[in-house]
């Protein structure tokens, strides 16, 4: 700040009277000067709001949890506010040889059982999609905003599962139902749910799930494509061969260049992305930033994310925050002293399976144009000398 700013020089009236009292606001709210900072729909993406997606604004968010009001939304058919008391979770099975006895829980019953907590990232396997041609959005609200990473807290599957008498050897799958309108149901591979990962969750960043979530009862599948986490979720089907609804048959399908689908591709590879700066912010002067962003891994943890700062001829390894957690989002950081010239900013991550992230040239090669999900590769930032930043693809 300039010598002689008034914001030092003179004491503003509320520093010297009462503030407001407790409970003000018996649920808090932000500041009003962060009004800006919401979910957003993009213009155009669906006729009704009620089949449409709201964006996170990860350019305004730090760490790697979402607060809950910002959590991005996906809707095939509206949200509802459903009554708790009146919310059921039925498990049965196809055949009776795979399940002893069918239940139905209400959710005091579910909540009695024991419960774990865990922070995990869920992302659309449609973020980035409108990006697979050619640069199609401005900000990164728009090119990955449908990411979101809460901690979560449920009863796991295998739980319930084994409550009604589970034969794992026959039940090789379940079926996930939701009790909205758009007959959301997705096949998991009960390898998932055996290996204790998958869980029903009602808590969701320490309360309630929201309603946009699926209150109050969702499942939630780590690593695997946010589709697959059904919300309001009201059924679990035991099964023993994938059930090609819908969902996963005709849409939330890889079209590849020769002209044929890939189906059940459900696991979000590692990917990364800067969230600061990034499309549609101006640096303000030359000289030190903190470059930030977020990392994350469908196949497990982060284990280096490397920046470049001109279109990737060089890379720095950057900083993880830790503690750096099993399919949840990463933060890092690095610095930078920006000399004023053009520039293009990019990250790229690595998982602890070694994989790592495709610039758009690599994954075009292997997947063409035409898809609409499971787009992981670099994305590119470009600073220009008045500070503008956009976003632009380098192959
Ligand atoms: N579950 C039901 N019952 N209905 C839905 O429309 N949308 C799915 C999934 N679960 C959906 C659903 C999709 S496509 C995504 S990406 C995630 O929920 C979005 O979760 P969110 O709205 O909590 O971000």
């Amino acid at each position: 700040a300039n010598e002689g700013d008034p914001n030092i020089l003179n004491l503003p009236a509320w520093s010297t009277s009462l503030g407001q009292p407790v409970a003000t606001h018996p649920y808090g709210m932000p500041s009003k000067f962060e009004h800006q900072l919401v979910r957003r729909e993009s213009p155009g993406l669906a006729r009704v709001g009620g089949a449409s997606v709201s964006f996170a604004p990860l350019q305004g968010l730090f760490g790697i949890i979402t607060p809950s009001g910002l959590h991005f939304e996906r809707h095939h058919q509206g949200w509802q506010d459903v009554d708790p008391t009146r919310h059921r979770l039925m498990i049965n099975a196809s055949d009776d040889s795979l399940l002893k006895k069918s239940k139905v829980y209400t959710m005091d019953e579910l909540m009695r059982l024991p419960s774990v907590s865990r922070i995990h990232f869920i992302e659309c396997g449609a973020n980035t999609g409108l990006e697979w041609g050619n640069v199609a959005v401005p900000t990164v609200q728009y090119t990955h905003g449908m990411l979101s990473c809460s901690e979560f807290t449920g009863v796991p599957l295998k739980t319930l599962l084994e409550d009604c008498g589970v034969d794992y050897k026959k039940a090789r799958y379940v079926l996930a139902e939701g009790a909205d309108g758009s007959s959301m149901t997705r096949t998991i591979p009960m390898e998932m749910v055996e290996s204790g990962e998958v869980f029903v969750a009602y808590g969701q960043n320490g309360e309630m799930l929201r309603p946009e979530n699926g209150y109050p009862l969702r499942l939630v599948v780590p690593g695997v494509q946010g589709v697959s986490w059904v919300k309001w979720l009201r059924r679990i089907e035991v099964g023993d061969m994938p059930y090609a609804t819908k969902d996963e048959a005709v849409h939330y399908i890889d079209l590849l260049p020769n002209g044929l689908h890939r189906q059940y591709s459900s696991i979000q590879e590692c990917k990364s992305v800067i969230t600061t700066p990034s499309g549609g912010q101006t640096l303000v002067a030359k000289g030190f930033f903190n470059v930030s962003g977020l990392a994350w891994s469908g196949r497990g943890r982060i284990k280096q994310v490397d920046v470049s700062f001109d279109g990737g001829l060089n890379w720095q390894t950057a900083r993880l925050e830790g503690p750096v957690q099993n399919k949840a989002l990463t933060r890092f950081n690095i610095n930078w002293v920006w000399d004023g010239k053009p520039a293009i900013l990019q990250s790229r991550a690595m998982d602890e399976t070694g994989y790592v992230q495709p610039s758009y040239g690599q994954l075009r090669k292997v997947r063409g144009t035409k898809s609409i999900y499971h787009n992981n590769s670099i994305q590119s930032w470009k600073v220009v000398e008045n500070g503008e930043v956009t976003n632009v693809q380098v192959l």
